[in-house]
């Protein structure tokens, strides 16, 4: 016999529909299992299914949004950069800290001289701050072992997280995220080992998608092309770090590849975004990184828009160039700096987030999809995009069950 749990008396932001937000201001949810049954105004809800409610849920007017996606994030990594940043803000640049063999690659040293466990708890920690917020699903990158046996160990440091948190979480090899040391001069013969770790790593479980760092100071696109092909081979998709400090032509590239996404995109040419459109590659704006590294070119919004090129937000969480841990301030800051609407960037960290990462069947209210919803001490959506620096998010439901509000970890999320 079905068993259904009824949330009702609640304001929904379904974003399905032809209504803005697909607003329903007298709403309930319907979940079976770990799916939503029906959603829709109450006075509408099916009357054989209300017969089998199980459980029933007061909302009291409160706003539902779907589960928040974080789609891009750093999260597993040793040490910190803050000397870095006080570099930077004395005049280096980030390309020169890079260049000088700080950046990334002092993160590299840090990861690899850190523990297991040490890894974990602190991607732990980054964790708990995302789910207070609303996050029911992360992507979470390698990029900061950059050898077989690191690369593997940040990889299955993401996957224990989802084993051991109420999260999805979704991973993504970026091996071609820098040079290591030990293959100093020779980044072709780092590309070939990254492309020969690729099925070793997918068969251990351990990759649901391909990156790469196509840039000056990271892959030139004929070794992002390498690393891509190696992808399609083993049948993983891709997505690319592309034009985030120069044009080279990476998301034409990805796009050729039917990226998932190309991300950043700061230098991103009309070329580029024709072939994201026909390519059906969505596009994930960093503001966090944007911000952090005081950028001054805004990515090409408009002209997004116009292609119908959908676009996702995301933390890009990491300890070089976004060290936040807050989507909602990545809505609040699409706004005021890159001049998105609230409900694009709601929609941002929703429904274009979760197909960013080829999750159709998230980020949205509407039967079929995924019971992750959340609970917001709020009246209208448009103020997740108002508020900062607080969090208003009471309550989450994922899976259909509701989930304990973490804790806010005691320690550093270092
Ligand atoms: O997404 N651009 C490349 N990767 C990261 C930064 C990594 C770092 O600085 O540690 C990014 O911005
Ligand atoms: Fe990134």
């Amino acid at each position: 016999m079905r068993a259904l749990t009824l949330w009702r008396n609640a304001r929904l932001a379904t974003l399905c529909g032809a209504e803005p937000w697909g607003w329903v201001e007298h709403g309930a949810v319907l979940t079976d299992g770990a799916t939503i049954a029906w959603a829709g105004p109450q006075t509408d809800l099916p009357r054989d299914l209300l017969q089998v409610v199980d459980r029933d849920h007061d909302l009291g007017r409160a706003l539902v949004t779907p589960g928040i996606v974080d789609c891009h994030t750093h999260l597993v990594y040793g040490g910190q950069r803050a000397r870095e940043f006080e570099l930077r803000l004395q005049g280096a640049s980030y390309e020169e800290i890079a260049r000088a063999g700080g950046g990334i690659r002092s993160t590299v040293a840090a990861t690899r001289a850190a523990s297991d466990e040490s890894l974990f708890a602190a991607a732990r920690r980054r964790a708990l701050v995302l789910m207070a917020e609303g996050d029911t699903t992360v992507e979470i990158k390698s990029g900061y072992g950059l050898s077989l046996h690191d690369e593997g160990r940040c990889l299955g440091v993401a996957r224990r997280l989802a084993a051991e948190l109420p999260l999805t979480v979704r991973t993504s090899y970026l091996g071609a995220h820098a040079l290591p040391p030990e293959f100093h001069g020779r980044p072709d013969d780092y590309i070939t080992a990254v492309c020969e770790w690729m099925p070793q790593l997918q068969a251990a479980g351990l990759v649901d998608a391909v990156d790469a760092f196509c840039e000056n100071i990271g892959f030139s696109p004929a070794q992002t092309r390498r690393v891509f092909e190696t992808a399609r081979s083993l049948g993983l998709p891709v997505k690319l770090h592309a034009e985030q400090l120069s044009d080279q032509g990476g998301a034409a590239l990805a796009a050729g590849f039917e990226a998932l996404s190309c991300d950043h995109l700061e230098h991103l040419n009309a070329q580029g975004i024709a072939a994201m459109r026909d390519a059906g590659t969505g596009a994930v704006l960093l503001p966090g990184a944007y911000y952090f590294l005081r950028e001054t070119k805004l990515p090409p919004i408009a002209q997004l828009r116009e292609h119908g090129v959908p676009i996702a937000l995301a933390t890009d969480h990491n300890p070089g160039s976004s060290p936040g841990l807050s989507l909602q301030l990545m809505i609040n800051m699409a706004c005021t700096l890159f001049r998105m609407t609230p409900e694009e960037a709601v929609r941002g960290v929703t429904q274009h987030a979760a197909r960013a990462l080829g999750l159709l069947e998230r980020g949205t209210l509407a039967p079929g999809q995924r019971a992750d919803f959340v609970v917001w001490d709020l009246e209208h959506p448009n103020e997740l995009a108002y508020w900062f620096g607080h969090n208003p998010c009471r309550r989450v439901v994922f899976g259909g069950e509701e989930r304990g509000q973490p804790q806010p970890p005691g320690k550093s999320v270092q």
